[in-house]
């Protein structure tokens, strides 16, 4: 019974993906765990009052700082904070 619970809270309620960040990844990304989880962080915070928070695997590693530059000014976020913003999300885009 426990094992059903565990499956349906996994499958239904998942949610976008939107990993933590390890220090491997941060090691990946030029950057430290720290930093791109600060991104995740802000991402979440900044980028859901207009719709849900895009999920990394939404666009190509390439096509992400063109549209968090976009969205930038939108959010009224500051440029260091859109930086780290849009690391988190190259970090775990789609594809590179
Ligand atoms: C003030 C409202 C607002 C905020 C805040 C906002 N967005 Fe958006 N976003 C929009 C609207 C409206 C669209 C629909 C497409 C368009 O108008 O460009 C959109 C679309 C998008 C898309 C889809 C674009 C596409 O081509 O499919 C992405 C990705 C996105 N936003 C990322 C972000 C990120 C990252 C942040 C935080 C930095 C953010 N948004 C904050 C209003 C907002």
């Amino acid at each position: 019974m426990k094992k059903l619970v565990l499956l349906v809270a996994l499958v239904g309620c998942g949610g976008p993906y939107m990993p933590m960040a390890t220090e491997a990844d941060g090691a990946r990304a030029s950057s430290t765990a720290d930093e791109l989880n600060r991104g995740r962080t802000l991402l979440l915070s900044d980028c859901k009052s207009c719709h849900q928070p895009p999920s990394p695997r939404d666009l190509r590693a390439a096509d992400w700082p063109s549209q968090v530059e976009e969205m930038r000014e939108r959010a009224h976020v500051s440029p260091p904070d859109a930086e780290a913003i849009t690391r988190y999300l190259v970090t775990f885009a789609s594809e590179p």
